[in-house]
């Protein structure tokens, strides 16, 4: 099958949480103030699947199963489309699509510029995902989709200016990032493959 029944059910469980939040949002159970926790769950939603995306080619390493890989385009592009609903819920609940109060804005919460970086570095990676680009831009292709870790960095470096005092939860999506940034260390990528080889015969027949 070209299109195995796994990568459709990848995209049901990635699209399926903005409809959830926006059903949530509109039957009133999201609080006083849904448009506010609809942009949180949507930038949170943003990052964990830009560290899921990032976790792939490790776990393609780690288990020598290439439908990781397969699958990695589809969850970074779902990554943009979080980011895309994340600006327009901003844009339509907390600026009431007043764009007169954009520069207020941008002088009261300054966080907003760090993320309005990452999210153009994403949209250059959304447009050039493709394999017509993949093509024409060759190796600058790998250096270009290499900003994914930047883009990382302004994500968590955003987050940190808005939880500011309560570090716990920035702390562990912090931490994975670091650590799948580890594995991407050369002297560190040549040796998952060798971390695998190295299983004891009991390991892997069982
Ligand atoms: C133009 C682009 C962006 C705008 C205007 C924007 C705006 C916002 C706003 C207003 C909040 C809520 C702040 C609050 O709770 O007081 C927020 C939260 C957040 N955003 Fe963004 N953001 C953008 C891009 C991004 C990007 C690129 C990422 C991730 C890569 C991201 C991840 C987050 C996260 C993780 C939170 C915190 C959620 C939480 O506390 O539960 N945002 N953003």
């Amino acid at each position: 099958m070209r299109y195995p029944i796994w990568r459709i059910g990848v995209f049901v469980a990635a699209a399926v949480w903005p409809l959830l939040w926006l059903y949530e949002a509109w039957s009133s159970a999201l609080g006083p103030d849904p448009g506010k926790v609809l942009v949180d769950r949507l930038g949170l939603g943003t990052l964990i699947l830009l560290l899921i995306t990032l976790a792939m080619t490790p776990l393609q390493k780690l288990s020598g199963w290439a439908g990781w890989i397969a699958v990695r385009r589809q969850l970074g592009l779902w990554c943009f489309a979080y980011v895309v609903l994340h600006l327009a819920a901003y844009c339509v609940f907390v600026l009431g699509l007043d764009w007169s109060q954009l520069g207020v804005e941008l002088s009261k919460r300054p966080y907003i510029i760090v993320g309005a970086l990452g999210f153009v570095a994403l949209l250059m990676l959304a447009v050039t995902s493709n394999r017509y680009s993949q093509r024409r831009l060759g190796s600058r292709w790998k250096k270009l989709h290499r900003l994914v870790y930047v883009i990382l960095g302004l994500g968590l470096l955003h987050m940190l200016w808005i939880v500011r005092a309560d570090l716990k939860e920035w702390a562990i999506y912090a931490s994975i990032g670091a650590l799948l940034l580890l594995l991407r260390v050369p002297p560190v990528t040549r040796r998952i493959p060798r971390l695998i080889a190295k299983k004891p015969p009991s390991a892997t027949k069982a």
